[in-house]
Formats: structure tokens, sequence, C-alpha cells
């Protein structure tokens, strides 16, 4: 198997070989989630914590989700419920969540490099599920397989990703991974939101990446749109007047839509605010796959949970 790895951080470190062993193991999982009973004994008497120091819906519960449907034990627990708020320091807080054994530890921080960091300090596999505005890795997972499992292949494909560029982890991780398959990735967004050298942010790889100025730009011809949410959160200035601005000049709607490929499907990695990057309207459309990501994020952590914590140490 192509896959010898402990941690998995971000995509930019991953080989085209490994993305596609995560692919297709997550190919083989997802049946599961289709059965009456929706558990496989793959994973038993092994321990899954997810800790998560940002809010979370979809990551945090599907990662929950995986572990339960191959049998592990997964414990939750949030920044606010744990000693973190006493004083503790992170390094102290792995180490202590170390000496109870667990096989592998989700995290999720508002600081860049945290994971990494932990990732040198325990023994348990560690999964970035989202470090500050750096990498979200298994969202870019979940989304190359969601392109794939609609598209055939990803080499060759126009994918347009639209909005917050500059705060956006998905962006990141999805430049990385879906150049490294061969897609071309165009960005679009507000100037203050899309960093110019974006496009030298990749090495070596089959795609390219191209800054456009404009959304209509991005959107011509594209075979997927990736929208993303305004990272609010991570602002500490003001980078558009207002959000109804934004919304007329950025927003996806069925009338710019129609700028893209006839078969062009439509994503977004949640959580979605209509009316701001896309109407309702495109949502909830046929070729929305907002719900099928959602959806396949559960096989795609599957696999993943399968690969690092059920790998074989020596
Ligand atoms: N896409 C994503 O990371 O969603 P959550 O913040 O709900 O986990």
């Amino acid at each position: 198997m192509a896959f010898n790895r402990k941690d998995l951080l971000g995509t930019r470190e991953l080989t085209v070989e490994e993305i596609k062993t995560i692919l297709d193991t997550a190919e083989s999982f997802k049946e599961v989630s289709t059965r009456s009973i929706k558990k496989v004994p793959t994973l038993r008497g092994k321990t899954i914590i997810n800790f998560f120091f940002e809010p979370s819906t979809r990551t945090r519960t599907s990662f929950e989700i995986a572990a339960k449907r191959l049998s592990a034990d997964a414990v939750n627990i949030s920044a606010s419920g744990s000693s973190v708020t006493k004083g503790e320091s992170l390094i102290d807080t792995a180490r202590n969540l170390q000496a109870m054994a667990p096989d592998a530890i989700v995290i999720r921080h508002r600081s860049p490099g945290v994971p990494h960091q932990l990732a040198k300090m325990v023994e348990a596999s560690i999964i970035n599920g989202g470090d500050g505005a750096h990498e979200h890795p298994t969202q870019a997972l979940l989304d190359a397989f969601t392109i794939r499992e609609r598209k055939g292949e990803l080499a060759g494909l126009q994918v347009a990703i639209i909005g917050d560029i500059m705060h956006s982890r998905v962006a990141r991780s999805n430049a990385h991974l879906l150049t490294k398959l061969g897609a071309h990735v165009r960005v679009a967004g507000p100037r203050t939101l899309v960093p110019p050298q974006f496009d030298k942010i990749v090495g070596e790889s089959e795609g390219s990446i191209t800054v456009c100025n404009r959304i209509e730009e991005a959107l011509e011809g594209s075979d997927v749109v990736m929208m993303l949410r305004i990272q609010r959160e991570r602002m500490s200035d003001a980078f558009f007047p207002s959000l109804k601005e934004y919304s007329i000049h950025y927003g996806l709607t069925l009338e710019r839509l129609a700028l893209a490929s006839p078969e062009c499907i439509v994503m977004h990695p949640g959580p979605v605010n209509r009316g701001v990057e896309i109407s309702s309207e495109v949502v909830d459309s046929a070729r929305s796959l907002v719900l099928d990501q959602v959806t396949n994020g559960v096989a795609v952590r599957m696999a993943i949970l399968f690969l690092l914590a059920g790998r074989e140490i020596d």
C-alpha cells in the first residue's frame, strides 16, 4: 500500500500515489455507510481523540462517525471543556493525552503549525482538522473524492475557487492537491482577499494556478466551481466595504454560473452563508454537490483513520 506516514498534516507533502491510495481506500469504505448496520470491525480496540479548539459541525462529527463505523472508540474534547481553560499549555495537554495511549488525535486549532508541533511530541498519529488559514487536508481530500466520483478524473479539469482565498485553509489545501492531480485551478475574489503570489504556492505539479482579476474570468468554461465563505473570524481589518457589496460583485448566482461549462458542478466546504457568497437557488440546484461532499467526508475520514490508526508499527 502506498501510504506509510505516521501523521496527516497537509496536502502539500502528499505524493500523487498517497493521494490515490487515500481516495481508493475511501471508495471501498463508502458502501459501509449505506448498510443498515453501518459498522465494520476494522479498528476495534483503537482509540481516536477529536480535540477541537475551533467550532466545527462537519469535520468533528464526520471524524466521530468515521471512527465509530470502523469500531474504534471515539472521544471528543473541546477547548472550552478542557483544562486548557485552567492554564495548561498545549504541550502539557498533548503529553497528558498521549499518556492515555490514543492511536490518533484529530486536532483543529486557530494557530497554523499546531498539528505539526504535536506530531513531533506524541506517538499517536496526528491528523490536521484545520490549522488557522494554513491547511485543511481532509477537506481537500473529500473535495477531490467528490470531483473524481462525478467527473471520473481530475487531470485537465478547470476548477474555479472563489472568495476569501487569503484566509482559507481549504483553498490552500485544494490548490496543492488538485494541481498534483493535474487540475488547473483559477482563483478569484476581492484583491484584498487574494494573495498576489498565490499562483506560486505549488511546486512541481501537473496542474497550474491562475490568479484571475474578475470572478467572470475564473468562471468562464469551468468544470468545477468551489465557493468559499468570508472568514470574518480571521479578519482584523475591513477587507471589503460591506457584505451586500461583496455579494453583488463576488456572489455565485444562476446568471453567473451560466458562464461555466454546462456540466459544471458547484461545491462549498460549508458552512454556507446563503445570499452572501452563494445564492440559495445555486446551493439548492441540481448542480450543487454540497451535501455529497459531507457524505463523502465520512468515507474519506474512515480511509484516513484506517491508514493511520490501523498502520502496523515496527
Ligand atoms: N468544512 C468544514 O471544515 O466544516 P466545519 O467547520 O463544520 O468542520
